[in-house]
């Protein structure tokens, strides 16, 4: 069983596709933080963006302990992370941990930008979770105030605009893929989005 979960910068969809993960026992993954440690890789090496060679070859020798710092979390490695991200060489190197993941027993979540669309477009469920820049603005800038970042919600909100343009760049048109389910996550709380996505799972998964 397979899970997909597309959608813009800040929509809540790692909330959701976590959420559904460990309710129903399956793996997750968190395919933008593979981008982030690249992105990451890039700061501390101080590796020129124009330098696809040497980025791509982070990408295809991710450091797994990364995963879980913190310093991915920060605004700085998400808007490197979206500048590596339009590599073509970054974007295939990371494709087969992507693939492998997938696969794993009893079932996988995978959230992303291209999870339904390039990665896995034989997932069971495919969502493309969405909200409003002002809702995503300020959920990310509660989200950072929370881990004592100084930054305003001017800043956030230009974060999140200039990362939306870098990500349509990249063309990932994961939102019009035939079989997606579009949520609107702008006015519903954690609980209520979480129990919507699990109907869908339900009905989609449910034997005839
Ligand atoms: O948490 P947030 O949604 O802000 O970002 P993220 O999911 O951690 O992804 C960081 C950046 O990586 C995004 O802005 C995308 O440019 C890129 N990304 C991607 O290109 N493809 C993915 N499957 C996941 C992330």
């Amino acid at each position: 069983m397979l899970i997909a979960f597309d959608g813009p910068s800040a929509a809540g969809k790692g909330t959701l596709a976590r959420g559904i993960a460990q309710h129903l026992g399956y793996h997750f993954l968190d395919t933008g933080a593979l981008y982030r440690m690249v992105g990451l890789q890039m700061i501390r090496t101080q590796t020129d963006l124009n330098d696809a060679t040497k980025i791509a070859a982070f990408a295809r020798d991710l450091n797994v302990d990364d995963f879980e710092n913190h310093e991915l979390r920060s605004e700085v490695v998400g808007s490197a992370a979206s500048k590596v991200a339009v590599i073509p060489e970054v974007r295939s190197a990371l494709l087969k941990f992507q693939r492998d993941f997938a696969k794993r027993l009893p079932g996988a979540v995978l959230d992303g930008r291209d999870i339904g669309t390039v990665i896995c477009p034989e997932a069971d469920v495919k969502f493309y979770i969405t909200a409003s820049v002002s809702t995503r603005a300020a959920r990310r800038f509660k989200e950072l105030c929370g881990v004592g970042v100084d930054t305003t919600l001017e800043a956030v909100t230009d974060d999140i605009i200039a990362r939306d343009t870098r990500d349509e760049r990249l063309n990932l048109p994961a939102r019009s893929s035939k079989d997606v389910i579009v949520i609107d996550n702008s006015e519903l709380g954690v609980e209520e989005a979480l129990a919507e996505v699990l109907g869908f799972v339900k009905a989609k998964t449910a034997k005839p």
